[in-house]
Order: structure tokens, then C-alpha cells, then sequence
């Protein structure tokens, strides 16, 4: 083998899993996000795991190996299209098709629930991983996406100051 050989896929790695997340993986989930860049002051990370575990329509997947977590997403579907949040893979193992596989098993997770369209959004701030998604097959919209905050989110003390 030469140091130019690429790196093994750990997608086809024995041993690595896909599975719904558990109330264990939980601080594991936080550092993987951190670590990713992905963990935002005014989101509270254990706050939206809970809550994308909450009901049937929306989970947290992670790839394990060897009780490590190495890469999760949360998937959902509003009842019409499928979207995915928090798409990340462990830093020490990029380019070796975990964002790949996280983001199959997301598609799979979908599509056995029939949902047949999958939308995502990026930050404008993280622009280059739009080629990561392009290399999945994923396509620029003509849409603007809009938010509106509907209430305060629950980590949120309404009293504070903000
Ligand atoms: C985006 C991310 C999940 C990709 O994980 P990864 O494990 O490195 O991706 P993979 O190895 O599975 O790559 C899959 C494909 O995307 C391509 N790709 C991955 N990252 C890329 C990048 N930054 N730019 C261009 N292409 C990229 C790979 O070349 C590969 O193509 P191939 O399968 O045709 O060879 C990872 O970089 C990450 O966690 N980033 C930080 C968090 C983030 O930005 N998440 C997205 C929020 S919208």
C-alpha cells in the first residue's frame, strides 16, 4: 500500500451500525455536534433530541463502531416532505463515507414511511457542503426558505433577558 492510498470506507467496516438513537447516546450526540460546528447558543441541543425522539414522526439515527458514535442526523416528515437536521460525521473520519451512510439511512427511514421528497437546508455560512449533498444527488431549489418563531423554544426562560 502506498501513502497515497485512500482511506478505508468505514460504511463496509464490520461492525459499524445504524440504529435510532437511546437516552445513553445523548452527551455522546452533543460532543459529535460541537465537534462538528453544527451546535448553535439559542438551539439546546438535548432539547431537539428529545424532541425529534418524541413522536413516530421523526427520529435521531447515529452510526456506532465499537461503542463510538461517528455520525448521526435527525430525519423527519411533516406528513408532506422529509427533511434532515444536525447531518454530521465525526471529524477524525471524514471522507471515508459516513455522511454517505448516515444520510441513506435517513432516505430509508423516509421512504419506509412513504415519503417520496426529501428537502435540507444549508447555512450560508457552510456553502461547501453543498457538494456533499450534490454528490448524493441532492438539487438546488428555486425556493427562499422563511422561518418565523412561533413561541419560545422550551430551554428558552421566557423571563430572561434576551
Ligand atoms: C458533511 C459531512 C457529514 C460529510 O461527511 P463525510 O463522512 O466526510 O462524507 P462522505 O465521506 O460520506 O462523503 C460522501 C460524498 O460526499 C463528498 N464530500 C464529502 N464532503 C465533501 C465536501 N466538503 N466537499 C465536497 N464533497 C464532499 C465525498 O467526496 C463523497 O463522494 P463520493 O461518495 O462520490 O466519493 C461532514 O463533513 C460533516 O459532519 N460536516 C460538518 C457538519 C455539517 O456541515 N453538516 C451539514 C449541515 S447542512
Amino acid at each position: 500500500m502506498t501513502d497515497t492510498a485512500p482511506p478505508t470506507r468505514l460504511e463496509s467496516k464490520p461492525g459499524i451500525s445504524v440504529r435510532p438513537a437511546r437516552d445513553g447516546d445523548v452527551p455522546a450526540l452533543v460532543l459529535l455536534w460541537d465537534a462538528c460546528g453544527l451546535t448553535r447558543p439559542w438551539n439546546d441541543a438535548p432539547t431537539d433530541i428529545a424532541f425529534a425522539r418524541r413522536g413516530p414522526n421523526s427520529d435521531v439515527l447515529v452510526a456506532e463502531c465499537e461503542g463510538k458514535l461517528l455520525a448521526a442526523v435527525i430525519v423527519g416528515h411533516d406528513g408532506h416532505r422529509g427533511c434532515v437536521y444536525y447531518v454530521s460525521a465525526d471529524p477524525e473520519h471524514r471522507g471515508q463515507g459516513l455522511g454517505r451512510l448516515i444520510m441513506e439511512a435517513a432516505e430509508a427511514w423516509l421512504v419506509n414511511r412513504g415519503v417520496w421528497k426529501l428537502n435540507l437546508q444549508v447555512r450560508k455560512s457552510n456553502l461547501p457542503v453543498i457538494d456533499f449533498y450534490k454528490s448524493l444527488g441532492y438539487g438546488e431549489d428555486e425556493t427562499v426558505p422563511l422561518s418565523k418563531r412561533l413561541q419560545p423554544a422550551p430551554h428558552i426562560d421566557p423571563d430572561a433577558p434576551r
